[in-house]
């Protein structure tokens, strides 16, 4: 696991976009597992604008759909999904069909978690996944307790989720309780994973993440046995004792 801790924000984004960047360039077709939430809303903003300079091409990659409310359709407003087309998808020219959603309202949702599972596949796994760090220790929406090979499946998010969440929706009874998620085994098979965190409120969990026991209860730490990780931080987030190498 590499480490890279950066002075701020904006500066943690625009490093986060130099690998992804590299990654595009390395293999144009990439398969990615891209987050929603505010933490990689700064790297999705700076790959805009390499796009809009002509530096990255972006026609050919897949791109997997990393979490959705259950019950929403598509295109509710509210839907993670419309969120990702807002700030990744077409801000980067990303066409409906280079998308493999979760559908939140499949009326079988368990023949959807596995159908996303032998897409997944038969891609031949994530090139690269990007993820955000919940504060629950969670990856995407695989809550505290998912083990290692939890697959793609229907979740009952925490009341920890749920109320980080509640900014989102204009109050915490308003937050769907229950999700579906891409799991724990193909995200940890990933050949590449980033994963970005940002601020103070995220200092005690990544803290866990890096050095505490490799738990279901802290989902983020399996990202210790895992091939090839990046997590690119700020220093608000860093906690104090962890050796660090500093770019
Ligand atoms: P955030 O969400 O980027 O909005 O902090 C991360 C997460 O909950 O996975």
């Amino acid at each position: 696991m590499e480490l890279v801790v950066e002075r701020d924000y904006p500066t943690l984004s625009g490093v986060a976009a130099d690998v992804v960047a590299d990654v595009f360039r390395e293999k144009s077709d990439a398969r990615l597992v891209v987050p929603t939430g505010e933490t990689p809303l700064g790297l999705y903003r700076n790959l805009a604008d390499r796009k809009d300079r002509g530096e990255i091409d972006t026609s050919r990659l897949r791109v997997f759909q990393l979490d959705e409310y259950l019950g929403l359709a598509l295109d509710d407003a509210r839907s993670l999904y419309r969120w990702m087309r807002e700030v990744f998808l077409e801000p980067l020219a990303i066409r409906d069909h280079q998308v493999t959603w979760l559908p939140g309202d499949a009326a079988n949702l368990s023949e959807a978690c596995q159908a996303y599972d032998r897409a997944v596949e038969q891609a031949g796994g994530y090139d690269l996944a990007i993820l955000g760090l919940g504060p629950n220790g969670h990856l995407g929406f695989n809550e505290p307790p998912s083990g290692a090979d939890a697959p793609t499946r229907v979740i009952t998010l925490t009341p920890e989720t749920v109320s980080s969440n509640a900014r989102y929706w204009g109050g915490e009874d308003r937050v769907p309780r229950q999700a579906l998620t891409a799991g724990m085994k193909q995200l940890l098979a990933a050949r590449q994973i980033l994963l970005l965190v940002s601020g103070p409120r995220k200092r005690e969990i990544l803290a866990r993440t890096l050095q505490g026991p490799v738990t279901p209860e802290v989902p983020a730490s399996f990202l210790q046995r895992a091939a090839r990780v990046t997590v690119i931080t700020d220093r608000d987030a860093m906690p104090a004792p962890v050796s660090l190498r500093e770019v």
